[in-house]
């Protein structure tokens, strides 16, 4: 696939609902438009125009801290309107189905709906109800989780250098270990996908209890049970909460336990490879995967991932909505070549400012 072929929003699908909706072309123009938001982000008035007139909406019926606040920031820097859907004081309490409750946010205008749910599958279901709505996964159930991934992909990058002009080659045979509760996990379900689509060789470290029933189909060059003898040979380690709200508890012996073979200790960390990085997408259990010294520590990026976190969801946003608005505000400063369809609209548009410049 070639730029050209990208669809009219600039991303090869009209919604993000799981990284393979992007492929390899789709991440590196989203990394290479979340490097141009991270430019405003520096600015004294870190706001842009480019969805301006456009309304994206949040319905989270799962509990999320991050996630929520990223998405809703990522949207009011882009001048969108923004609607937060509380599931607690909602008509869904009084017995409207999720389906009505869809369909009367469609009906309120809105042009992009970004969608948690305990249940894997809610956010297609929802895409498939309706058709007018951009829709976003912000993590389904097990399922996925694509713009976390992307978060962390961008992360590594940025903390890796981008040699060239090629912002994914710094992942090409990358040794990065997805350590702890892969089972119940979105994120390490949208990770093993990011990565093996830009190269990197992805291991699987966890107890038998916590894989997956069949690892039939999951693009990994190994699955381990012992910790320490792949934390040595990683670059990127990346760790997972145990995910207690989906009955995690059951399947490890105690906490105790789960950590002291499974946890990133002080002692396992002394003994990484100098420049392995430490990623976790929060939120972080202290004591528990990471001792808490260690998710403090400088190779740690969790604050970073969650920097990060924002100017990918922006990234997401404008792909997915700012098609029409870029006539009005100027092309985007994308560092992948446009497509054709873009660079008219650039020619047009004037002076290449664009959705990054206020
Ligand atoms: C993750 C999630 O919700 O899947 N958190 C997040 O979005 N940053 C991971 C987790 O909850 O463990």
């Amino acid at each position: 696939m070639t730029h050209d072929d990208l669809g009219p929003a600039g991303l090869p699908s009209r919604h993000l609902l799981a990284v393979d909706d992007l492929g390899v072309e789709g991440i590196a123009r989203v990394l290479a438009v979340a490097d141009s938001f991270a430019e405003v982000g520096r600015r004294a008035n870190p706001k842009v125009p480019a969805l301006r007139g456009r309304t994206v909406a949040t319905l989270f019926l799962e509990d999320s801290t991050r996630t929520r606040l990223s998405f809703e920031t990522a949207a009011k820097r882009l001048s969108a309107d923004v609607l937060s859907f509380s599931a607690g004081s909602s008509s869904l309490n009084k017995g409207e189905s999720l389906r009505d409750t869809v369909a009367t946010i469609e009906a309120m205008g809105v042009d992009a709906l970004v969608v948690r749910h305990r249940s894997s599958g809610t956010p297609h279901r929802v895409a498939a109800w309706a058709p007018g709505l951009a829709v976003v996964n912000a993590g389904d159930g097990w399922h996925q989780h694509p713009t976390q991934a992307l978060a962390d992909l961008y992360t590594v990058a940025g903390a890796l250098g981008r040699p060239g002009d090629d912002p994914l080659a710094c992942f090409a045979g990358l040794p990065v270990a997805v350590v702890g509760d892969v089972r119940h996990s979105r994120v390490a379900r949208s990770l093993v996908a990011a990565y093996a689509a830009v190269g990197a060789r992805v291991t699987l470290v966890a107890p038998p209890t916590l894989l997956p029933p069949s690892l039939e189909g999951w693009p990994v060059a190994g699955v381990s049970h012992d910790l320490d003898a792949t934390l040595a040979g990683a670059r990127v380690v990346s760790l997972l909460r145990l995910q207690a709200e989906r009955g995690s508890g059951a399947y490890v012996p105690s906490l105790r336990e789960y950590t002291a073979r499974w946890g990133l200790t002080a002692e396992r960390a002394a003994r990484l490879d100098p420049a392995a990085l430490v990623l976790h997408p929060g939120p972080v259990v202290r004591g528990v995967e990471v001792a808490s010294d260690v998710a403090d520590l400088p190779c740690a990026l969790i604050g970073d991932q969650v920097r990060n976190g924002l100017v990918v969801r922006m990234a997401v946003l404008f792909l997915l909505l700012g098609h029409d608005a870029v006539a009005d505000t100027g092309p985007t400063r994308l560092a992948a070549a446009p497509s054709a369809r873009r660079g008219r609209q650039e020619a047009a548009a004037g002076a290449p400012r664009g959705a990054a410049d206020a």
